[in-house]
């Protein structure tokens, strides 16, 4: 079978100047998968979400990563870190979120998630995470399973 073209893509740690892209990408990720249901809640969701990543990203508490090509940013993903009383297994109790995983439609099926993807967990270990986890989308459950994700089905979650 002949080889994909896969584009070349520059990924890099996201900065604060970079934000406005991150809001962006993410928002176009809510509204994908109908999380957003008005212009009001799209609105009030948007500062929130913009607020997050000024506090989170100067914190250090999230780490988000933008792939660019020919200078337009094209995919995105973050680790939101935090850490756990240790337990079997995980003794430092590091634990990162994995979130906003989002490639724009355009440059879809390209090979572009998969590699963001794999820039992150190895950013994750280096920083000796002992656990990283995620919730997924229906679509993206295969690209999480292929690098080594399986599912748990013991969560249970409150929302308050
Ligand atoms: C999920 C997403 C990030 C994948 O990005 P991508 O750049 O298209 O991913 P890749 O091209 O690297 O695909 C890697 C693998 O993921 C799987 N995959 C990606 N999109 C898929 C889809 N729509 N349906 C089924 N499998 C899919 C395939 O296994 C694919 O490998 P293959 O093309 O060799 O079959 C992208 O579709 C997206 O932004 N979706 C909307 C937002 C979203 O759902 N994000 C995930 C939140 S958990």
């Amino acid at each position: 079978m002949p080889k994909k073209y896969e584009p070349k893509m520059l990924v890099r740690r996201a900065e604060r100047q970079d934000i406005a892209t991150l809001v962006e990408m993410r928002m176009a990720l809510l509204k994908e998968v109908g999380n957003v249901h008005s212009k009001t809640e799209g609105k009030e969701l948007m500062g929130a979400i913009r607020r997050y990543f000024h506090r989170e990203l100067k914190a250090g508490r999230y780490v988000g990563f933008i792939g660019k090509i020919r200078g337009q940013a094209v995919a995105c993903g973050g680790l939101a870190f935090y850490a756990r009383p240790p337990y079997r297994g995980n003794l430092s109790g590091k634990e990162a979120y994995l979130m906003g995983m989002y490639t724009a439609v355009d440059w879809r099926r390209k090979g572009l998630g998969r590699r963001m993807l794999r820039k992150i967990l190895a950013f994750a270990k280096a920083r000796r995470v002992g656990r990283v986890w995620l919730h997924s989308e229906p679509g993206a459950i295969s690209l999480y399973d292929r690098e080594g994700f399986c599912s748990n089905d013991c969560y249970r979650e409150m929302i308050c």
